[in-house]
């Protein structure tokens, strides 16, 4: 596996590799890697010959009072991780590179962003959609793989790759839990140990509210409402907000006659959390 922060030796690698007829399947991550980010790459790895994962914390898609300076940076360890599954590449620049002097467009995907974590994290998914175009630019990859647990990141990135005509085949990994339910993510190692345990409680509401969809209840007020009541024993826990939309476009919808995406963003403490879960009942 190469490791390499240059972005004309990525470009050259990939570039090699296309020429030679082999597909590229692609991780954009920003590290600290955890199980799910490894089972993007063997994703990744069960569809392409080449398997490239970026590493960068992208300072443009944090507010500023986010935690850029703090986010866990663990490059040797994430590089051991994907090189054991099969990684080819691992492509690491630094932010001064990729951002250079002169580095005026910006990438903005408008409705499907506006909304969920758009709404309170301004201007965050346009330092994704912007980055993502730069690291597709560089890899030129056949398909990239996203995590589910972003939803909305799944679903903008898919509408800019269809509308900027990318030609690029986008994957959706289901989310990955631990065993009391807790999704998967790199800012889990944020929570104290009281706050943790209280987490666990949001994939329940949503597992919970899920099934009250499930077994007929067609309002979104009344499902949105069961996951509110059950995290109010929940005293480390603030709901920042719980919706439900339709999981292509992320525009509001009031029943469950279509496929509804139930998406909720909780604090615990000052980590703030997000999960979701599909709701497909039967018509
Ligand atoms: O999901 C992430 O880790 C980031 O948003 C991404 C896609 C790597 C862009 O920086």
């Amino acid at each position: 596996m190469i490791v390499t922060d240059s972005e004309q030796s990525a470009a050259k690698i990939c570039a090699d590799w296309r020429a030679e007829g082999l597909s590229i399947g692609f991780v954009p991550t920003m590290g600290a890697l955890h199980r799910g980010h490894e089972s993007l790459v063997e994703l990744a790895s069960s569809s392409s010959d080449r398997v490239v994962v970026s590493i960068f914390v992208n300072p443009s898609q944090f507010g500023p009072s986010e935690d850029l300076d703090s986010y866990p940076r663990t490059l040797e360890e994430d590089c051991n991780k994907v090189r054991e599954l099969g990684a080819s590449l691992v492509f690491a620049p630094k932010a001064d590179a990729v951002y250079s002097s002169g580095f005026s467009t910006g990438v903005s995907v408008s409705n499907v962003s506006d909304g969920l974590c758009g709404a309170f994290r301004r201007g965050h998914f346009d330092g994704v959609t912007t980055v993502c175009a730069v690291l597709f630019g560089i890899v030129r990859p056949d398909r990239a793989v996203f995590g589910m647990k972003d939803a909305q990141q799944v679903a903008v990135i898919k509408r800019m790759v269809s509308d900027l005509r990318l030609g690029i085949e986008i994957i959706a990994a289901p989310i990955v839990r631990e065993s009391d339910g807790l999704a998967l993510s790199s800012r889990n190692q944020y929570l104290s140990f009281e706050e943790r345990q209280q987490a666990s409680t949001i994939s329940t509401a949503l597992r919970n509210a899920s099934d009250l969809a499930l077994s007929g209840e067609k309002s979104c007020k009344v499902i949105k409402n069961a996951f509110l009541v059950a995290l109010e024993h929940s005293d480390l826990l603030r709901v920042q907000y719980v919706e439900t939309v339709d999981p292509d476009t992320m525009i509001g919808v009031e029943t469950t006659e279509k496929r509804v995406l139930l998406a909720v963003a909780v604090f615990a403490g000052k980590t703030r959390l997000i999960d979701n879960i599909l709701i497909e009942s039967e018509v």
